[in-house]
């Protein structure tokens, strides 16, 4: 019974044009959907770092963190980015993914408001969604509605949430305004910080720094940094109160019932960061190749009106965006086709994502490719 409801359910997701395949990546694309902002998932040095790592500690961790695979690299990155961010202290998960579930299915419990952006990523949703609470969502970086909704709410525990880059369409949050409605109606501000760690920030720590300066007061602020966009490499890190993550190492089944990282990634992302603040030179590249590649488009209306790396050109139609991305392919260039249910069905759309890596000349050959593909549509 089991096999033919998954089988139907199969058959729709083609029908509609939605199926979603893997392919090994053994073809050397000119890759313009990778989130490595920065040019660093090849960087040497950082691979040096990681071997330094694994002659001195060995390939894996052998164990959960509280167990016996906690290692000096895990607790240095972890005050690394604690210090640099300006927390009182952070931790340190597998993944993006895993420590967005993991705060709100262990922090948010008992009464509590929660309002969340609607277009905040899937982790956070299924975080929501563990913890079985209702949640409101307020209209995407709308921050007039979000105040209407937290000037009716009577809890006096409250949590407003968002991402700082949207992953999807590329576009910003005002997160000092969210920081003073959190002041002003005394609530919790997650921030989930994945795409604009690296980018953001004169030093490259985030969208925080370059809006409103790490030094801000931090109390009622909770910080997500992943590693593996502008970073290069994968894990994530919950930075906040010593409390919280005092009880996150008690409580995070995510944190406790897993083998540790291997304590190269730590080291591998120390390294990392040590590039990502050094690395002016990188952003203003990237900046260079944003602006290149949005002037040399012809159909500027079907760009959206951000300005970072991430620039979605919206097809809506789900065919059309396999065609164009299979045409491009032809041509060597690999770009994402996103359709539903990552975004709305009639919102398909193209993710161009641009990384200080590229050259003049590859950003001139996605978009003479893409002018090509996008003639035929309006
Ligand atoms: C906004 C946002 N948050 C969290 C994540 C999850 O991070 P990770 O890839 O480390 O699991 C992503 C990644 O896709 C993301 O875009």
């Amino acid at each position: 019974m089991i096999e033919k409801d998954i089988a139907l359910e199969l058959q729709d997701i083609e029908e509609k044009n939605l199926l979603r395949n893997r392919e090994d990546r053994n073809k050397d694309y000119l890759n313009f959907s990778d989130n490595d902002y920065l040019g660093l998932r090849n960087n040497k040095s950082i691979s040096t770092a990681m071997k330094k790592s694994i002659d001195k500690f060995g390939n894996g961790s052998g164990a959960s963190h509280l167990i016996s695979g906690h290692f000096q690299s895990h607790s240095n990155l972890e005050l690394k980015i604690a210090n640099i961010l300006h927390f009182e202290d952070g931790l340190f998960y597998h993944s993006g993914f895993n420590a967005n579930v993991s705060f709100f299915k262990n922090i948010i419990k008992g009464e509590f408001d929660i309002f969340l952006d609607k277009l905040c990523h899937a982790s956070i949703y299924d975080g929501m969604f563990s913890i079985q609470s209702p949640f409101t969502r307020y209209p995407h970086l709308d921050y007039e509605s979000l105040e209407e909704k937290l000037k009716n709410s009577t809890k006096e525990n409250k949590i407003i949430v968002t991402d700082s880059v949207f992953s999807m369409d590329g576009d910003i949050a005002d997160l000092s305004r969210l920081c003073s409605l959190s002041i002003k109606y005394k609530t919790i501000l997650y921030i989930d910080d994945a795409h604009g760690f690296g980018v953001y920030g004169s030093k490259g720590l985030g969208l925080l720094e370059s809006q409103m300066g790490v030094e801000i007061d931090k109390s009622n602020i909770i910080h997500l940094t992943t590693f593996g966009k502008s970073a290069g490499l994968s894990g994530a890190m919950i930075c906040g109160s010593k409390k919280i993550i005092d009880y996150l190492k008690q409580k995070s089944r995510e944190y406790i019932y897993t083998t540790a990282s291997p304590p190269y990634l730590a080291d591998g992302i120390l390294k990392s960061i040590d590039l990502i603040m050094k690395g002016e030179k990188l952003r203003k590249k990237l900046n260079k190749n944003v602006n290149l590649f949005r002037t040399l488009i012809h159909k500027k209306h079907l760009l959206m009106n951000v300005d970072g790396p991430i620039q979605p050109i919206l097809i809506k139609d789900n065919q059309i965006v396999i065609n164009i991305q299979k045409e491009l392919l032809e041509k060597n260039i690999h770009v994402a086709a996103i359709r539903s249910p990552t975004v709305p069905f009639s919102e398909s759309r193209l993710r161009i994502s641009i990384s200080a890596r590229h050259s003049k000349n590859d950003i001139m050959q996605l978009a003479e490719a893409l002018n090509n593909s996008l003639s035929h549509v309006n």
